[in-house]
């Protein structure tokens, strides 16, 4: 992985132990997920190790599937020193030479064992895998990488048997060649390689750093978009630690993976926090999964008026003006397919609740229904108020309860977790309607 110049952790007491309250009501969204989990080596290595491993035993024993990769940087340099041998490359992207490779495969089954003993203590049954397929990367611009290779093929079958079996499969940084023989890999590149070819919904690379940080910078949110960016523009800037997991990450997403964190893998409740808690400890990057949502204007209140009165007559959504629309355009965002708009979704805030959302008039044209619209269009509005501070978000629903709650993750609560001033409305309109709720992760 990348290189091992550590920093201090922050301290471990600021983190709040993640409830279990919290934890639960995320698994149904979770459950039956694959997650693919990466250690640097340095990680392997610290005291807070142990307390990962207990987290995955959580994250197990909550239904995610997990398939873990680790680095051997720090290991690897250990070695050389201890024995006075040069190494080709430390993070296994750059050329390995055979003294390298030999090293790696010491340092790696060392680190795969440390792995494994984790795994026993906490009761979970581990595999130390050879489903990673490689061809040597090869002469670049003149350089013979030698005993380096590139991911060439996942046995999917092989690794998908075992995480359906409760067998967390390990995963090292040694794949294997046509012939059989190792090859090293970047083990950041590893773990996005893994994701796309299991489908996994999230890459989650601990390291000994915050997070991303950009020009000094801890970044706890980052879209795909703003990294490529910045990684086009000014890689310099990000820390060097973190940078080829940065590379990665825009790979994993770009191959389907939603979701890439990279936590602070010292911090004990690091990683349940990250995936549970509202208090995101590291950064998450995301994929633009949104391309077709915009925030509506002037011009689409004909639009939006008309798309919804079906939905109004059948008292799906409570009747609004048009001059109701326009007023309030702003809490708009629609959903386009081919300049037609389709959806059509609200973000209300309150001025005196900053930590608090209401998301209404989700509409989806019934010829587009169960394509994921629906969907998306409640996730997109939850990433615009966690980015504007809210940590929680209501729904009012008369029909859609079941939509909320069953596929969306919502629970029922009642109309004390409406604000006063929303409170008058809601009892005004008579329409009884179910207060629906999510925390925002
Ligand atoms: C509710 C609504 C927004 C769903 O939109 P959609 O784009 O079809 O939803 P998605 O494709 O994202 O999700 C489809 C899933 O939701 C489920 N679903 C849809 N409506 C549901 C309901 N009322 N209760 C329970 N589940 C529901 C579907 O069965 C499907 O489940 P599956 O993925 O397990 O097959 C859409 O039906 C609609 O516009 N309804 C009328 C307006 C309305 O009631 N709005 C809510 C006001 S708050």
């Amino acid at each position: 992985m990348t290189n091992g110049t550590s920093q201090t952790p922050a301290l471990a007491t600021t983190i709040k132990p993640t409830d279990l309250r919290g934890i639960l009501q995320y698994v149904p969204r979770f459950q039956g997920q694959i997650f693919v989990i990466a250690f640097d080596g340095s990680i392997v290595a610290d005291e807070n190790f142990s307390n990962l491993l207990v987290d995955i035993a959580v994250l197990r024993s909550l239904g995610i599937k997990v398939v873990l990769v680790h680095g051997i940087g720090k290991q690897i340099k250990e070695l050389a020193e201890l024995r006075d041998e040069p190494i080709s490359d430390v993070y296994g992207s750059g050329a390995t030479d055979a003294s390298t490779l030999s090293l790696a495969i010491r340092a790696s089954s060392r680190v795969s064992h440390v792995v494994l003993e984790g795994l026993a203590q906490n009761n979970l049954k581990g595999v130390i895998t050879n489903s990673v397929r490689a061809l040597p990367v090869g002469i670049i611009r003149g350089l013979d990488h030698q005993f380096t290779g590139k991911v060439e093929r996942i046995d999917k079958e092989f690794l998908g048997s075992l995480i359906n079996g409760a067998v967390v499969p390990v995963v090292s940084p040694l794949a294997f060649g046509p012939d059989g023989r190792s090859l090293r890999v970047n083990s950041d590149l590893l773990a996005a390689e893994l994701a796309e070819a299991l489908h996994a919904t999230k890459v989650i690379y601990l390291t000994p750093q915050a997070g991303l940080i950009i020009n000094g910078e801890l970044r706890p949110q980052i879209s795909v978009e703003v990294l490529r960016k910045q990684l086009a523009d000014a890689p310099d800037q990000i820390a060097e630690l973190s940078r080829s997991k940065a590379l990665n990450a825009v790979r994993a997403i770009d191959n389907g993976t939603p979701r890439v964190h990279i936590v602070d893998g010292r911090l004990f409740d690091s990683l349940l926090n990250e995936i549970f808690s509202n208090e995101g400890v590291g950064t998450l990057i995301y994929g633009n999964d949104y391309q077709q949502i915009r925030k509506a204007t002037r011009r689409d209140v004909r639009f939006i008026y008309s798309l919804t009165r079906a939905a109004v007559k059948r008292e799906e959504l409570v009747p609004r003006t048009q001059q109701a629309i326009e007023k309030n355009i702003d809490q708009f965002y629609v959903y386009e397919i081919d300049e037609n708009i389709i959806a059509c979704v609200t973000l209300i805030f309150y001025p005196n609740h900053p930590q608090l959302a209401e998301i209404g008039s989700l509409y989806v044209l019934p010829f587009y229904h169960n394509r994921g619209i629906g969907k998306k269009m409640v996730e997109y509005a939850c990433l615009m108020a966690k980015e504007r501070g809210a940590a929680r978000i209501v729904a009012l629903s008369t029909h859609s309860f079941g939509f909320f709650t069953n596929v969306l993750g919502f629970t029922e609560t009642d109309k004390s977790a409406l604000p006063e001033s929303r409170l008058k409305s809601y009892e005004d309109s008579g329409r009884n309607a179910k207060v629906l709720t999510r925390a925002l992760v």
